[in-house]
């Protein structure tokens, strides 16, 4: 396999999650956010993770030590020209990606595979962006990353299979289970989960039953480990409210489209965790 260096873009939940991940599993990692504040702040929830890892006993020191060392934060695009595979986990926003995508093309070198942690959007899109088409995939990792075993490898339809072996070898040093699916928004896991989550919002917002009751009971009753509303904080409800606009957009089922109370959480920046508060408080990070 020949990916050594791995690029990283975006300084969000996941872009720092993606970057430890591959950090841990012995590749280079160059963390690339548009500020420094950006870039300083994924090394510190790099380090916070790491650090909690000891603790537990779960890591070495001198083990952590190593993976701090691969990891080198930018801010500039053309330091991850050495970069083998590129990962961008930015805004869930097409026009973002697409501009992102082009950028990178004229940055990186022509067999750098570039890969979008995208939840949904096509994939198609963003590689039509560049001049290898055939050198772009989906490569959609879970929330949290580290802790997560799943991820979706998307092939657009101008993947070559070249890539998505690479891909799919990326996937598995990085110790992940990799499930290949076609570039359709929500590939498989949230075209299945954010119905779910979204007629969540609605039995709440009907009155049905309580934000803390709907949570209690599919924790309850099917054994899920977090409730809907505990899970949409976490995942983030602009990027929920970006996912199902992807999947009303591509399927015009009206199952999928956002419920009216999301996009005015959003409008009021109740973005979930990342903002302090969502359908619950949290302390700011
Ligand atoms: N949150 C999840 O549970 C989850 C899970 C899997 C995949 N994803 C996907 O990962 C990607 C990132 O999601 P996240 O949850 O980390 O989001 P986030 O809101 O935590 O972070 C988004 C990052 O994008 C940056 N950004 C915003 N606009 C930008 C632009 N125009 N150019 C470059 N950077 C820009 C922001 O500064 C921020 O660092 C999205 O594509 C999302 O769909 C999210």
């Amino acid at each position: 396999m020949s990916v050594k260096v791995v690029g990283v873009v975006g300084s969000g939940i996941m872009g720092s999650g993606v970057a430890e991940v591959a950090a841990v599993a012995g590749f280079e990692v160059v963390l690339r956010s548009r500020s420094q504040a950006g870039a300083d702040s994924m090394l510190a929830s790099l380090e916070k993770s790491l650090n909690r890892q000891v603790e537990k006993g779960r890591m070495e020191e001198a083990v952590a030590a190593d993976v701090r060392g691969r990891v080198r934060a930018v801010t500039a695009l053309d330091e991850l020209s050495t970069c083998d595979l590129v990962i961008e986990s930015i805004v869930e926003d097409l026009a973002a990606k697409k501009h992102l995508f082009s950028e990178l093309d004229r940055v990186c070198p022509p067999e750098t595979i570039l890969a979008t942690n995208t939840s949904t959007l096509p994939v198609v899109e963003m590689a039509m962006e560049t001049g290898r088409p055939e050198r772009v995939c989906g490569v959609h990792f879970f929330n949290p990353a580290p802790a997560m075993a799943l991820v979706e490898i998307v092939p657009a339809i101008t993947t070559s299979d070249d890539t998505l072996r690479d891909a799919r070898q990326f996937v598995e040093a990085c110790g992940k289970t990799a499930v290949t699916v076609r570039d359709q928004a929500g590939f498989v896991v949230n075209a299945l989960l954010f119905p779910y989550l979204n007629n969540a919002v609605k039995l709440l917002d009907s009155g049905v039953a309580s934000r803390d009751d709907i949570d209690a009971a599919m924790k309850g009753g099917c054994n899920f480990p977090m409730g809907p509303l505990e899970l949409l904080d976490l995942v983030g409800l602009d990027t929920s409210l970006a996912i199902l606009q992807a999947l009303y957009a591509e399927f015009s089922d009206p199952n999928f489209a956002p419920a009216p109370v999301l996009r005015r959480m959003v409008s009021a920046e109740r973005l979930g965790r990342k903002s302090g508060a969502g359908f619950y408080d949290y302390p700011r990070r």
